[in-house]
C-alpha cells in the first residue's frame, strides 16, 4: 500500500507519479506532461512487477497441465479473473476476458446479433459511438438484413441527446449499444435511466465502458446494463486485455465466435462439444499475464480510490473547461461544459489552429495530446468537424501538465494569429 493522499483525503498526483516510471523520462530530452490517457493509460510500477513474478515464478499454461507449476498458473489466472470482476462487481463466472474491448463488442454484436436479430429489427446506438460499438453494429444489421437507428448528437454542442429516447423506444429496438463515457464528448451516459427504457420495450442494453472504468466507480450491476466491455490497457494494465462481462443466462446461450483449444468439452473426428461457462468464449492459450497485471492495475486504482480519482479528474477537466476561452478564445468546446457531467477528458476544435497543427507545436513543450477524429469519425462529420484536439487525464495529472499545456497553446495561438 503505497500513501497517495493529501492530508484531507484527496489524491495527491504528484504522490501518484512516483509509480509510474515513465514520468522519470524524458522523451525528445523534454519533462513529459501526458494528456492522452484515453487513449492509453500509464503503466504502474508494480503492474510490470505483478506481470514478471507471474512470468518468473507461474509461468505454465494454465488450464492444461496436471503438474504443480500449471496449477499455480491456473490458480494465478483464476484469482486474477476473480480481482478484475471484484473491480466492476460481478462474478468472476460471468466475466470472459478477452483480447480486447474491441474484441468483446464483436462477439457481442456477431454472436447474440446473429442469433437474436432478425429482418427488419433495430439496433440503436448514438450518433457519437467510437467506432469499435459501431462498426460490429453496422456489418450485423446488414447481414441480418436488421436496422440501425441512431440517438441523435446536437449538431452544435455535440450532446447526446438522450430526452429523444423515448420517442426511439417506439422502433422498439432489440438492442441499444453505447459507450459509458464519450471518448470525444467526455459525457457520462444516464444508463439506469437508459436500462429502464430499453427493458420497458424488451430490448439488451450493451455498454461500452473503455472510458469510464480507470476514471470513476463503476457497479455493473447498478448500470443496469446486459453486456459490458472494458480494456485493459486503458486502466495501467497491458495492451492487449479486455473484459466482457454478460448476463449469466444471455453467456449461457451465446454461440462462441472462437473456436479451438480450451473452450471444449469433447472433439471427435466431425464435431465437438463446447465448454460450459467463460472459457467457452476463450479458444487458445489465454493472456493469463496479462490478467494477472490488469488485476494489480485494479489494486492499484482501488487504493487511490475511484471516487477520488473521479473528483481529481474532475478538477483538471473543470480547469481545462474553464481557462480554454481565454487561452483559445475560438475554441469550440464538445460537449457538456459542467464538468460534473464528464469523466476524464474534454475536446474542442478551433477554426484558427487545426488539431494536428496544435499538437505538435504542444509535442515541442512535451505536451502530449490526441488530435484526429478519436474513432469517432461520424460524430465529427455530424459536428462539421475535419478533426478535434483532445485532452484527457490521470489520476497522475498535475496543474503543472496544465499550465505545460496553456503555455503551449498560447504559443500556437500567436504563431497562427501572425
Ligand atoms: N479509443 C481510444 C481513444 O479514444 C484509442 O483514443
Amino acid at each position: 500500500m503505497g500513501n497517495w493522499h493529501n492530508a484531507d483525503g484527496t489524491l495527491d498526483p504528484v504522490k501518484v507519479r512516483a509509480e509510474y516510471p515513465i514520468f522519470k523520462t524524458q522523451p525528445g530530452g523534454r519533462p513529459l506532461h501526458y494528456l492522452d490517457s484515453a487513449a492509453t493509460g500509464q503503466r504502474p510500477q508494480r503492474v510490470v512487477d505483478a506481470l514478471s513474478k507471474y512470468l518468473f515464478t507461474a509461468n505454465a499454461n494454465p488450464h492444461r497441465g496436471a503438474y504443480t507449476l500449471a496449477q499455480m498458473a491456473t490458480d494465478g489466472y483464476e484469482a486474477a479473473r476473480a480481482r478484475i470482476a471484484a473491480y466492476v462487481n460481478v462474478p468472476a463466472s460471468e466475466l470472459v476476458m478477452l483480447g480486447s474491448a474491441t474484441e468483446a463488442l464483436n462477439l457481442v454484436a456477431r454472436s447474440w446479433g446473429k442469433a437474436n436479430l432478425r429482418r427488419g429489427d433495430v439496433v440503436l446506438v448514438t450518433e457519437a459511438e467510437h467506432h469499435a460499438n459501431l462498426i460490429p453494429w453496422q456489418q450485423i444489421t446488414r447481414e441480418m438484413d436488421a436496422d440501425l437507428e441512431f440517438i441523435p448528437v446536437d449538431d452544435v454542442t455535440g450532446e447526446i441527446l438522450w430526452d429523444r429516447l423515448d420517442s426511439l423506444m417506439k422502433l422498439k429496438p432489440k438492442m441499444i449499444a453505447l459507450g459509458h463515457v464519450s471518448n470525444v464528448l467526455g459525457s457520462i451516459a444516464p444508463l439506469a435511466q437508459i436500462a429502464e427504457a430499453a427493458h420497458a420495450v424488451g430490448a439488451l442494453l450493451c455498454v461500452d465502458g473503455c472510458q469510464a472504468v480507470a476514471n470513476m466507480p463503476v457497479s455493473i450491476p447498478a448500470t443496469g446494463a446486459d453486456f459490458y466491455a472494458f480494456s485493459a490497457h486503458k486502466m495501467g494494465g497491458l495492451f492487449a486485455g479486455g473484459g466482457l462481462w454478460a448476463r449469466a443466462d444471455l453467456l449461457a446461450e451465446m454461440a462462441p465466435i472462437e473456436t479451438g483449444g480450451d473452450m471444449i468439452h469433447s472433439v471427435r473426428l466431425r464435431d465437438a462439444d463446447f465448454t460450459t461457462g467463460t472459457q467457452r468464449f476463450e479458444a487458445g492459450t489465454p493472456d493469463a499475464s496479462g490478467a494477472v497485471a490488469l488485476a494489480a492495475a485494479c489494486d492499484l486504482l482501488d487504493e487511490f480510490g475511484r471516487d477520488k480519482i473521479h473528483a481529481h479528474e474532475a478538477l483538471m477537466i473543470e480547469r481545462v473547461i474553464r481557462e480554454l476561452p481565454e487561452a483559445l478564445p475560438d475554441a469550440r468546446i464538445l460537449g457538456p461544459r459542467d464538468a460534473s457531467q464528464r469523466a476524464g477528458l474534454v475536446a474542442f476544435s478551433s477554426d484558427l489552429i487545426h488539431a494536428h497543427d496544435l499538437a505538435e507545436i504542444l509535442d515541442r513543450r512535451g505536451v502530449a495530446i490526441r488530435a484526429g477524429f478519436h474513432c469517432a469519425q461520424p460524430l465529427h462529420e455530424q459536428l462539421e468537424l475535419s478533426s478535434s484536439a483532445r485532452v484527457s487525464v490521470a489520476p497522475y495529472t498535475t496543474h503543472e501538465d496544465l499550465d505545460a499545456l496553456f503555455v503551449g497553446l498560447r504559443e500556437a495561438r500567436k504563431v497562427f494569429e501572425g
